[in-house]
């Protein structure tokens, strides 16, 4: 049997070039190869969005879109949401009989979030919960591998500590300690230099045309010493060139490189030949985000079928969850 690959993703809406090479590039590959299962997450977004749930659905459908769009494919990966797979809600209840309060309080990113977040309310209990409802997410399918950035760690640490909870408490061999398959890529970086966030509005979006990508990238901020076009700069303090590191072939990336560092070469020039080549490498992937787009039914259709998928493979595994806890 092949082992199995899980990952959700936030309901957000349309998804940057920060999803695209932090995790979608990596879920195309490992589909090929694992029994994969992607979803949208879209209860881990009510326990932050409740107070104006609204966007949340038509979120999730805009982002299965740039899913297809960049390749992850229905006939590869089961593809589903996650609210729509009742069973989640009950592998959510029965470990968190289990979780002791302290391993919640203490994960950084509760306390992180707890701190930054100001205009929305996170002391409740399903906030809290938000690992745990997460862990019901990854052992609902028994995944071995659980692709995520660095930031989500904690949770997979979390995760398996659960597991371990739950096997000395009712027996062994019910769930899978699963594993995150970290991706090495670079941290891509948004106009303003910070890291690409839809909520800084520094993004560019898949779904972007070639020209809204040339407004975006045109005032982007540099490394901030090159001020003159007559002084040298340090590619590798300039966001613009992390860019390049993604999109730019390599020769001709060294010869921007040593163009700044000569000042040989002025930001707008450099800037251009990234937006040529960040339009060209997402040309394709537009061009089939809009030819999805042209049939309306299609995301339901792909989300029915993988919601389906889903349900027979949940109803098993909490078929012998339920056994083990003897309820
Ligand atoms: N917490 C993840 C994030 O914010 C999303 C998520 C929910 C997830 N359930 C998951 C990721 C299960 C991997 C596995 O990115
Ligand atoms: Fe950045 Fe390019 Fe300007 Fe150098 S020339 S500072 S790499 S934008």
């Amino acid at each position: 049997m092949r082992e199995r690959v899980l990952s959700g993703m936030r309901p957000s809406g349309k998804l940057h070039l920060g999803h695209l090479h932090g995790a979608l590039a990596n879920w195309r590959e490992l589909q090929e190869r694992y029994e994969s299962y992607f979803f949208v997450a879209d209860w881990h977004a009510l326990t932050s969005e409740y107070a104006s749930p609204a966007a949340i659905r038509e979120n999730g459908a805009q982002m299965v879109l740039d899913w297809l769009a960049a390749g992850i494919d229905p006939e590869k990966a089961v593809i589903f949401v996650q609210s729509r797979v009742i069973e989640h809600a009950e592998q959510h209840l029965l470990p968190s009989m289990i979780t002791p309060l302290s391993w919640l309080e203490r994960c950084p990113t509760y306390k992180e979030q707890l701190e930054q977040v100001k205009d929305k309310d996170l002391h409740t209990y399903g906030f809290l919960g938000y690992p745990v409802l997460q862990t019901a997410d990854i052992v609902m399918y028994l995944a071995n591998w659980v692709p995520v950035g660095v930031d989500q760690l904690p949770h997979l640490e979390l995760a398996r500590e659960i597991v371990r909870r739950f096997h000395f408490l009712y027996g062994e061999g019910v769930l899978v300690e699963p594993q995150p398959k970290l991706t090495e890529f670079p941290k891509i970086p948004g106009t303003d230099g910070r890291k690409m966030s839809k909520s800084y509005g520094n993004s560019i979006f898949l779904s972007d045309t070639a020209e809204e990508t040339g407004r975006k990238i045109l005032p982007m901020v540099t490394d901030p010493a090159r001020v003159r076009r007559s002084d040298p700069g340090d590619p590798e303090k300039c966001p613009v060139f992390t860019l390049h590191r993604v999109v730019t072939p390599e020769t001709e990336r060294a010869r921007l490189a040593e163009g700044c560092r000569g000042a040989g070469i002025g930001c707008i020039d450099c800037k251009k030949a990234l937006i040529g080549h960040l339009n060209e490498s997402l040309g394709p992937l537009r061009r089939r985000r809009e030819e999805l787009a042209a049939d309306p039914g299609l995301v339901a259709r792909v989300l029915d079928e993988g919601t389906g998928r889903a349900r027979d493979e949940a109803a098993r595994v909490m078929a012998a969850v339920r056994r083990a806890v003897r309820i």
